[in-house]
């Protein structure tokens, strides 16, 4: 892995994509579509139980096989035997990456500075279930005996924005006499609204921070320590019942007042976004149980092995990663829109944003030199059929191209007359309007007056991803999160850049922290900032 890698400007396959998509920049998918009619069957790919369909990317095969070239010139497979072999593919943190780890199987070995991690990894699992049962069976009693009805979990970034996701898309699974709730925001009404209408005596709290020290944990953690406290008569004791801690941080648990008997831990190779399915899966696993969490484990593992081994012309995340590369770098694309058709997956694309945004947003390679092509875009979304009547026209007719990916079920969880039929249609209804539009000839055919002719007008080649899978599952869950982590991690090696670490976060943190002072302090601190900050300050001390 000390292999010193070509710039990427200079790999060959990169100058030939240059010059191809010269070539191919103009020609349109339904151009494509009519000189290939069989590119709806071929282009598209199974594995894993999930299916794609990338026919309708503006790409031929001349497009794919220069792009699998790029990713054989990139280095992608040392790269991916370096991560699932626990190398410290993190260099600025010097860690390894290991969620993969997490869902490998017990038996499997994973050497981490001469330790096999896997049989701690699931003797946390078992722990994990142990207290899941407890919990759920209502054989863990709160401090005055009574069962727990409500889990809030504490948290912000991966060790929010995951267990929120996995619980929304597996409520479907969950027990439904325990509420779940999620604080994150520093913002003290995040937490008012979470237990306005609940009583101490019923409600677990689970403090997650990887570090357990993020301000807004903490802050949250110790609020609700103090209202469990107020609700519970005051006595210490009553913590243990209470709270427990997800951390790979033991002294700071023990110093919060947690008993690390009650802490559930994990380890500095698990990045905070890639965390969902280590303990600080523990609110998943309370909302549908140890068997449902084992068996999304599962699917992430064999769409981790899919990775691992298929070929990169016929590996999932492989391909999708590799799409985005050639969007993002070559036709300009700013953004990614995922588009989940599935009620239960609308918080899949917040979940995505940390993932994909703060993996891959560095204008670094990993030697310390300036990126020299644009990096990770910007992924955002909102469930269908929802987003159709808002930010969809801007997709259709706007000036921007913003690459799709449509992702739907063949059945729904929830079947109710006409609703899934109706749903499913709009997927394909929506990818065949982006690629394929509507033009002057057949919106005058309509009768359109000549005036309104141009503004009915839909140019099409939009391109998108339509991926597909049976039901969702947390099996199937855990496969279309692999899906994505995984091309996160073939678009950072093809950039050459530290997709773990997270130094972008910093600046602003340390700012905070010196500006909380100054808006506590009785009188006004001499103030060093620039004169806009230092104008702020003032205003809001002499407003608040
Ligand atoms: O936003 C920065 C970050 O470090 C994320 O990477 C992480 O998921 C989040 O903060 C929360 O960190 P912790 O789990 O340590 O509280």
């Amino acid at each position: 892995m000390t292999t010193k890698l070509t710039p990427l400007g200079e790999r060959s396959a990169w100058k030939a994509l240059g010059a191809h998509h010269q070539q191919v920049q103009d020609t349109t998918l339904r151009q494509l579509f009519a000189d290939d009619p069989a590119r709806g069957e071929r282009f598209t790919l199974e594995a894993a139980g999930i299916f794609l369909d990338y026919s309708k990317n503006r790409i031929t095969n001349e497009t794919l096989k220069l792009l699998v070239q790029l990713a054989e010139e990139s280095g992608l497979k040392a790269r991916i035997d370096a991560m699932f072999s626990g190398e410290k593919i993190n260099i600025t943190e010097n860690r390894a990456v290991l969620h993969v780890a997490l869902r490998a199987p017990k038996g499997e070995k994973i050497v981490v500075d001469g330790e096999d991690v896997v049989p701690a990894v699931h003797a946390v699992l078992d722990k994990m279930a142990g207290f899941a049962d407890r919990v759920r069976s209502g054989a863990w009693k709160g401090h005055t005996g009574k069962r727990i009805k409500n889990v809030i979990n504490i948290g912000i970034g991966g060790s929010d924005l995951g267990p929120v996701m996995a619980y929304e898309a597996l409520k479907h699974y969950s027990q439904r006499d325990i509420t779940f709730r999620f604080v994150s925001n520093v913002d003290g009404t995040d937490f008012a609204e979470a237990v306005q209408d609940l009583k101490a005596d019923e409600t677990l709290f689970l403090v997650a921070s990887k570090t357990f020290t993020t301000l807004e944990t903490m802050t949250n953690a110790h609020t609700a320590r103090d209202w469990s406290l107020a609700g519970l008569g005051g006595d210490e004791k009553a913590v243990a019942k209470h709270f427990v801690a997800i951390s790979t941080n033991e002294k700071e648990v023990t110093k919060f007042g947690i008993d690390t008997a009650n802490m559930f831990e994990f380890w500095d190779w698990v990045g905070g976004r890639y965390s969902m399915d280590s303990a600080i899966g523990l609110s998943t696993m309370l909302a549908i149980g140890p068997d449902n969490f084992r068996a999304m484990l599962g699917g992430f593992h064999e769409m981790d092995e899919h990775f691992r081994t298929a070929p990169f012309a016929s590996n999932l995340p492989v391909l999708l990663g590799l799409l985005t590369v050639w969007y993002t770098d070559f036709f300009d694309a700013q953004t990614v829109a995922v588009l989940p058709y599935e009620q239960y997956l609308k918080r899949f694309p917040a979940y995505l944003q940390q993932l994909t945004m703060e993996s891959n947003g560095k204008h670094v390679t990993l030697d310390g030199t300036h990126v020299a092509t644009e990096t990770g875009p910007i992924y955002w979304g909102e469930p269908g059929t929802n987003g159709q009547h808002s930010f969809y026209q801007l997709i259709h007719q706007g000036t921007r191209l913003i690459p799709c990916d449509f992702i739907g079920f063949y059945k729904t969880l929830n079947p109710l007359g006409k609703h899934h039929d109706t749903l499913m249609a709009n997927v394909f209804a929506q990818a065949e309007a982006l690629a394929f539009g509507k033009t002057a000839e057949q919106v005058k055919a309509e009768g359109t007056p000549d005036w309104l002719v141009p503004h009915r007008v839909f140019e099409g080649n939009r391109p998108s991803n339509t991926i597909l899978a049976d039901h969702l599952t947390p099996e199937v869950l855990g496969k279309l999160i692999a899906l994505y982590e995984h091309a996160v991690f073939t678009q950072g090696t093809i950039w050459s850049i530290d997709s773990f670490d997270q130094w972008g976060v910093e600046l602003g943190k340390v700012l905070a922290q010196k500006i909380i002072g100054e808006l506590e302090a009785a009188t006004e601190p001499a103030l060093s900032h620039d004169t806009s900050t230092t104008n702020l300050i003032r205003r809001y001390r002499k407003n608040k």
